[in-house]
C-alpha cells in the first residue's frame, strides 16, 4: 500500500514553538518529508514566517507584524509562548529558513497568509527568494486567497501551488482548474473516498491538514492522501510503521 508523506505543521508545532527555526530543525531531526510554514511581510518588505497577523499569541510583541520592520521583529521572543526552554527563540525571516532548507533534502509548503491583509507584491518577493536559493522543485504554494495561486501560475508555472479551503467548494476541482493550481489543501474533515479517488484520478495531490489524533491519522492514512499535513509527525510515522 501506497503510504503518504508526512508534513510538519508549521515545523513540529505538538512539540515545539511553531514557525520557528527549533521547530523546523526538529522535523528534518524526526524524518519528516516536509515542513508547512506561514508568511506575511515586515514593514520594511521581508517576508517573515509567522502564522498570526499580530505577535500576541506566539511572540511578547504586541500589534499587527506589519507594523515592525525586520530588526525590530528579530527582537521578540517567539519560544517563550510555548515553553520557557525555548525563550529566545526568534520569528524566522524566510530568507533564514530556505538558506537552511538548501542543505537539507525536506519538501516545504509555503503558505503565503495573504487573505486578510494584501501585502503588496508578497507573492513577487517569495518567487524570487524561491529561485534564488534554487528550491523551485522542492517547494509548493498554498493561500486561502486563490487569487494570489493564480497570480503564482502566472509569476511562477514551474513551481507547485495548491488551493487551501476550510468549508467546502462548490466544486473543488474546477477551482483548481480556473486556479491553474496542482494540489487540493483541504481541512481534512471535508475529505471522502470518492473525492480522493476523483481527485487523484484527475491529477490532483491531495494534502488535507491538520490531522492530529490517532483515528484521524488512521482515516486518512486509509483514504490514500498524498501528503499528511501534521502538528504530531511521530504518530503518523508510528501508524505508518505499523502497517
Ligand atoms: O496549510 C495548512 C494549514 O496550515 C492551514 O491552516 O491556520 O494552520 O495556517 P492554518
Ligand atoms: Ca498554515
Amino acid at each position: 500500500m501506497k503510504h503518504p508523506l508526512i508534513f510538519a505543521h508549521r515545523g513540529v508545532k505538538g512539540t515545539h514553538p511553531e514557525n520557528t527555526m527549533a521547530a523546523f530543525l526538529e522535523a528534518e531531526h524526526i524524518g519528516a518529508h516536509g515542513i508547512e510554514l506561514d508568511i506575511h511581510l515586515s514593514n520594511d518588505g521581508e517576508i517573515i514566517v509567522i502564522h498570526d497577523e499580530t505577535l500576541d499569541r506566539t511572540t511578547n510583541g504586541t500589534g499587527l507584524a506589519f507594523n515592525y520592520t525586520l530588526q525590530q521583529l528579530k527582537a521578540l521572543d517567539a519560544g517563550s509562548f510555548f515553553d520557557h526552554r525555548f525563550a529566545g527563540e526568534q520569528i524566522p525571516s524566510l530568507r533564514e529558513v530556505l538558506a537552511w532548507a538548501a542543505g537539507t533534502a525536506l519538501l516545504l509548503n509555503i503558505e503565503l497568509k495573504n487573505d486578510i491583509i494584501r501585502y503588496p507584491e508578497l507573492e513577487q518577493k517569495t518567487v524570487q527568494l524561491v529561485r534564488e536559493y534554487g528550491l523551485e522543485d522542492r517547494v509548493i504554494f498554498s493561500s486561502f486567497n486563490h487569487e494570489s495561486i493564480e497570480l503564482l501560475a502566472s509569476l511562477a508555472p514551474e513551481i507547485h501551488r495548491a488551493l487551501l479551503y476550510h468549508e467546502p467548494l462548490p466544486d473543488a476541482l474546477i477551482e483548481a482548474r480556473k486556479r491553474q493550481a496542482s494540489g487540493l489543501h483541504p481541512n481534512f474533515m471535508l475529505l471522502t473516498k470518492e473525492f480522493v479517488q476523483c481527485a487523484q484520478q484527475a491529477g490532483f495531490t491531495l494534502r488535507p491538514y491538520t490531522i492530529n489524533e490517532y483515528k484521524d491519522l488512521e482515516n486518512m492514512i486509509a483514504l490514500g492522501v498524498d501528503v499528511i499535513i501534521t502538528d504530531w509527525p511521530a504518530r503518523a510515522f508510528e501508524l505508518i510503521k505499523e502497517r
